[in-house]
């Protein structure tokens, strides 16, 4: 059986290690179901991104979206990263590290007045705007506040990303920013928004992308309203090309950093700006497992159950948007069978699944498996639906490793509660 592998994540003497730690210890200490982190493996994808846009004036904003435990921001904060704040939660979370405002760019298609206050409060480095509606508001906002507010308009460019539905955000007909004649209205309007000074523009066409074409032709097509608007007397001090690199989670096609940066730097090059780049996944995806222990097999008719003890609540993906995730042994033993089998949760709901009629090796009750592929949007998408307590997270650095969230206890799932 070929099992998933990575640099810092792989097996020694049929145990998987994350690092130099044995996941098999960790988990007899902090229980399953267990997050742990490779902290190495977030170190190597930061420094491959920002080596490989060396040649660019550029700059990058983690998108904690993908992983917004804090002792994980704060590792990219410490490598110079600035980070991508999806909500005033995000940004709270984010500012708890002590991150520069300056490096934060606050981002969300509907911005509440609040976190736009919040925004301005805590003096951001940009506000990302999705709407006339909502510029018109910021400039309320900071006029109100004596200030001036720098916005980047969200351009959506009408392009087909060819990624799953739920992720793909870069075609007219999704919800985000504003279409190309809308955006350059606004900024040829600028005189209007005292409060304001528009300095970017911005584009995200999706997430878990595999193909380098639709960020050129994005980027291509936003590079020409760059143009218009500089034309305009506009000169903007970034291009923010957002996230959505997609990683290996099966045998999916991919590409390298290196060869997106080669298709790519070229076309920043003609800008005369600060290159932006918000990557969530690329980062942290790679770099995380789910470990769950096997607790009962079973067959209704001719089908294969296995049942483990990590749930949808605890990783939504294989629920929502049929995601792929290597399963795989912790303890690999010779001379065991494959089977072909579902692998389910206690959830109390028919998409309470990991995977479908995935030929699998045969495990026993009481072993321990790791969902590989976990570092992004595992934990931050994780709920207490079926008063299912958190997992706890594990930073592993070489010998060490630290546990940077505890697992939920009882109180937990009840503390803002009152029985009336
Ligand atoms: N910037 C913006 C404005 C975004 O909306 C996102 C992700 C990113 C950056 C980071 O994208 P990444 O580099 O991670 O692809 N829950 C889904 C993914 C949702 C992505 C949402 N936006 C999943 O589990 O696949």
């Amino acid at each position: 059986m070929h099992y998933f592998k990575t640099e810092y994540i792989k097996y020694k003497n049929n145990q998987l290690f994350i690092e130099e730690i044995s996941v098999n210890e960790l988990a007899k200490e902090f229980e399953a179901p267990l997050y742990i982190y490779s902290k190495n493996h977030f170190i190597k994808q930061y420094r491959d991104f920002e080596n490989a846009f060396n040649d660019v004036n550029h700059k990058i904003f983690y998108a904690m979206k993908a992983n917004f435990n804090l002792s994980v921001i704060n590792e990219f904060v410490k490598l110079g990263s600035g980070v991508d704040a999806n909500s005033e939660g995000e940004l709270f979370r984010a500012l708890k590290t002590g991150v520069d405002p300056l490096k934060v760019i606050l981002t969300s298609v509907g911005k509440t007045k609040n976190e736009i206050k919040l925004g301005l409060e805590k003096n951001v480095l940009m506000i990302k705007a999705e709407s006339e509606e909502e510029i018109e508001l910021i400039n309320k906002i900071a006029g109100g506040m004596n200030k001036v507010a720098r916005v980047a308009i969200r351009v959506n460019p009408d392009v087909d990303a060819k990624t799953h539905p739920y992720i793909s955000t870069g075609l007219s007909s999704n919800k985000f920013g504003v279409d190309s004649k809308t955006a350059l209205s606004i900024y040829k309007r600028r005189n209007d928004f005292s409060n304001i000074e528009f300095t970017g523009i911005d584009m995200h066409i999706g997430s878990q992308i595999t193909s380098i074409d639709p960020f050129v032709e994005a980027v291509e097509k936003l590079s020409e309203l760059y143009f218009e608007i500089q034309k305009d007397g506009l000169k903007l001090s970034h291009f923010d090309v957002g996230g959505g690199i997609g990683v290996q989670y099966n045998d999916e096609d991919s590409f390298s950093i290196n060869e997106f940066a080669e298709r790519t730097i070229p076309l920043f090059k003609k800008l005369d700006c600060e290159i932006i780049f918000e990557p969530g996944r690329f980062l942290t995806a790679n770099g995380g497992i789910l470990v769950t222990e096997v607790l009962y097999n079973k067959k209704n008719g001719n089908k294969n159950f296995i049942i483990i003890d990590a749930a949808m609540n605890d990783l939504l993906r294989p629920s929502i948007y049929k995601a792929y995730h290597h399963i795989q042994p912790v303890h690999t033993f010779e001379n065991r069978n494959e089977i072909v089998a579902d692998v389910v949760g206690p959830i109390c709901e028919t998409g309470d699944y990991f995977a479908r009629d995935r030929k699998i090796t045969e495990s026993k009750s009481g072993e321990l498996l790791a969902v590989m592929s976990a570092g992004a949007y595992g934990m931050v998408m994780s709920s207490n639906y079926n008063a299912r307590r958190r997992p706890a997270e594990i930073l592993v650095d070489g010998n060490n490793y630290d546990v940077i969230r505890n697992r939920e206890t009882f109180d937990h799932l009840i503390w803002d509660e009152k029985i009336v």
